[in-house]
């Protein structure tokens, strides 16, 4: 099973407090998300910021594109993105344009969908035939507070979406212990955020999560 990546999410208000917490990390990551809340907060000039200093790791700007594809995905590729997500409730074509527009600025530059548990598997085909080759599967961060659980229902819609071929990354309140839970599925990327930004040590917290990726991922 391949290796997966492991990605921050900077969901903080700030970029200062964004990079504050990425220097102490660095060595760790592969990935660095621009979240979507520092996006609401300081659009694209976290986005540029981070990207600028930054130049060796996979960035990606969250931006849970709704609509204007063509519009966000500009800003956000404009200003160093290599990846940013569309949620799952975009019409395809507000997807397609995303995606189109990602690929006029480099063949690797790419789009995520981000799922929430509001989706079905004609739109999955749907993204399949555009060229969509990646999914975020989500737990929210308000069903993860209302006390919902990672359950093998979800370790069989990862494998189902891997079965189709996409890449699957897995976020939402991933703790230490979900890396084992996930361990015989293909995961690309790992997302965590607040495990590591809340922590007292975020370096050691960080290197925990990469030890425990490759304990359990060879
Ligand atoms: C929420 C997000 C977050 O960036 C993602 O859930 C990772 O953060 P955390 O580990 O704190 O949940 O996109 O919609
Ligand atoms: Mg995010």
């Amino acid at each position: 099973m391949p290796k997966p990546m492991l990605q921050i999410a900077l969901d903080t208000l700030t970029v200062d407090e964004a990079i504050e917490n990425v220097e102490k990390i660095y060595k760790y990551i592969d990935v660095i998300e621009v979240g979507t809340i520092l996006i609401a907060s300081q659009g694209k000039k976290a986005i540029k910021e981070i990207s600028n200093k930054y130049k060796d790791k996979i960035i990606v700007a969250d931006g849970k594109i709704a609509d204007a594809g063509s519009v966000f995905a500009m800003m956000f590729f404009d200003n160093g993105a290599d990846f940013t997500t569309a949620i799952c409730a975009a019409e395809t074509q507000t997807i397609k344009s995303v995606l189109d527009t990602a690929k006029l600025y480099g063949k690797d530059k790419d789009v995520q969908i981000e799922l929430t548990s509001n989706f079905n598997w004609k739109q999955v085909e749907e993204w399949k035939k555009i060229g969509i080759k990646q999914v975020v599967y989500h737990r929210s961060r308000d069903a993860q507070l209302a006390g919902v659980n990672w359950t093998q229902n979800d370790i069989k819609t990862i494998k189902k979406f891997d079965e189709m071929g996409f890449k699957v990354t897995i976020t939402g309140g991933i703790s230490l212990k979900d890396i084992e839970f996930f361990k015989d599925v293909n995961v690309y990327i790992f997302i965590v955020g607040r495990s590591i930004r809340d922590a007292e040590n975020l370096s050691l917290e960080a290197q925990k999560f990469k030890d425990q990726i490759d304990k359990y991922y060879a």
